[in-house]
């Protein structure tokens, strides 16, 4: 059986996966529903990141605050200089040979991918099986986008899970200030 090749984010409501600086500290604060890490937890064999993302890890942060167990793969052109951890293997390659190499240590179960760089390469050589992103309630007007690509082309998306796959996703907020 092979695993899904997954891009997963938290996104703020106008698309920024960071804050300027790759900053994460607008990430507290917000509650998920629950079971919802246990669910990644249990069907994530691997994940894929850039260098970026590992460089500002704290302290080589793991993925889902330490609850999950697998291989990680962060890619850069220069592994030589990368900051080793346990279980963490640097490549070097094509972000095709990197997916391959994930699923094969996936062993079945999912490839995550946290890297907003590399998911916008996968998904223009058609390697991303699904988009999952958990929307919180915040506007960051910088950072990291999720898909930063000026000059390309739409990319139209079905939603999964609904009856509708091109319906629109309603959405009410009020900020906060205003109260
Ligand atoms: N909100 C969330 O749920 C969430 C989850 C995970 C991560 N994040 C955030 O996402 C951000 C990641 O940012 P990002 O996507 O801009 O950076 P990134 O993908 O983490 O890092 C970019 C770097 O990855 C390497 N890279 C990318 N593609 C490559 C390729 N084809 N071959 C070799 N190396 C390649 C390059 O490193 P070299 O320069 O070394 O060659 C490149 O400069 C971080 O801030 C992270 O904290 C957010």
């Amino acid at each position: 059986m092979t695993g899904q090749v997954l891009w997963h984010f938290t996104m703020s409501l106008d698309g920024f996966v960071a804050g300027p600086g790759h900053s994460m500290d607008w990430m507290t604060g917000f509650t998920f529903r629950p079971g919802l890490v246990d669910d990644y937890v249990t069907t994530t064999g691997a994940v894929l990141g850039g260098r970026d993302g590992w460089d500002m890890a704290v302290d080589g942060n793991r993925p889902y605050g330490g609850a999950w167990d697998g291989a990680i793969f962060v890619l850069t052109h220069h592994p030589e200089d990368a900051k080793p951890a346990d279980g963490v293997t640097f490549l070097n390659c094509g972000v095709a040979e990197a997916v391959r190499i994930g699923l094969d240590a996936a062993d079945g179960r999912n490839l995550e991918v946290f890297s907003p760089t590399i998911g916008r390469q996968l998904l223009g050589l058609g390697l991303i099986d699904r988009i999952d992103l958990h929307v919180v309630p915040i506007l960051l007007g910088d950072g990291i986008r999720l898909y930063d690509n000026p000059g390309g082309v739409p990319i139209r998306l079905d939603r999964a899970g609904t009856d509708d796959p091109q319906g629109a996703v309603d959405l009410r907020f009020t900020p906060i200030q205003a109260r």
